[in-house]
């Protein structure tokens, strides 16, 4: 019962990483909102954690809009009244060699990747630092400092959340908010069952565990960054990635 009776609100909870780790924080006593803009698995899963026991609260919401991002945090100070521990998971690939890739393509992944990481935190911010507290939780990437073909887009926004995390670990660390990131290898889940079987051969290969991550994997870390055990951790960037990355 590591969070017990905190408030947590995980974007991208409906599915994958931010799912597994909803039901991790729930079965640590956190209180849960969970965001996503997929209704039907997003409310699926607030059952789930409800079955668990815990006090759970779906919002529908797109963390790109800075409307859905104030609405997710006002839902969990009416819900629950504080906002100790954001996670911030949502994210989509759309890959394409640099040279082929639409503005589109590069718009929609900024947009959500990046520009909907600052947007919730921006707004959960305001309410951690008048609380004296809170933990900010950011999805990285290995890719964020190896690049890789075809995620020119998606790199740049996980490199980005790098940056913006150990800025905001100096800017809010200050008034007791802890910021960190998390950075999976490659992971089990709806994001990479996209990639081919023969990729994901190779990232197994190169991965010196030589397996995929499960999302369990990546929840474990972002349950030990959200805990007080990692109360003096601030602007890491924690590899979970079998040894991928060294
Ligand atoms: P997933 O595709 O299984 O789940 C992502 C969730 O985010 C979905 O429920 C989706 O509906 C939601 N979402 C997407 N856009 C949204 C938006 N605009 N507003 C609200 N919700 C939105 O993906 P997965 O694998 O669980 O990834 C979670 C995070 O971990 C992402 O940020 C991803 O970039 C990161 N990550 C994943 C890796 C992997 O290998 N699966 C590796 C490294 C990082």
């Amino acid at each position: 019962m590591r969070l017990q009776d905190k408030t947590a609100i995980i974007t991208g909870g409906a599915n994958g990483i931010g799912k597994e780790t909803a039901i991790l924080f729930a079965q640590n006593g956190a209180k849960v909102i969970l965001a996503d803009f997929d209704e039907a698995n997003g409310a699926a899963a607030v059952e789930e954690l409800r079955a668990l026991g815990a006090q759970a609260h779906f919002v529908k919401a797109d963390v790109s809009s800075s409307e859905d991002a104030e609405q997710i945090v006002a839902a969990a100070l009416e819900q629950f009244g504080r906002v100790d521990i954001l996670v911030n998971n949502a994210g989509i690939t759309r890959d394409g060699f640099l040279v082929k890739m639409e503005q589109e393509q590069w718009d929609r992944v900024i947009g959500i990747n990046l520009t909907g990481v600052f947007l919730c935190t921006q707004a959960a911010a305001k309410v951690m630092m008048a609380q004296g507290s809170g933990v900010i939780l950011n999805a990285a990437s290995v890719v964020a400092q190896f690049g890789n073909v075809g995620q020119t887009n998606y790199a740049a926004t996980k490199a980005g959340v790098v940056g913006m995390t150990k800025t905001w670990a100096k800017e809010l660390g200050p008034k007791g908010v802890r910021v960190n990131a998390v950075a999976p290898g490659f992971v089990s889940t709806n994001m990479t069952d996209k990639v081919p079987e023969k990729v994901l051969d190779a990232m197994k290969l190169q991965t010196p565990l030589r397996r995929l991550g499960q999302p369990r994997d990546i929840a474990n870390a972002y349950l030990f960054l959200a805990s007080d055990e990692a109360s003096f951790i601030n602007g890491a960037v924690l590899a979970v990635d079998g040894g991928l990355s060294f």
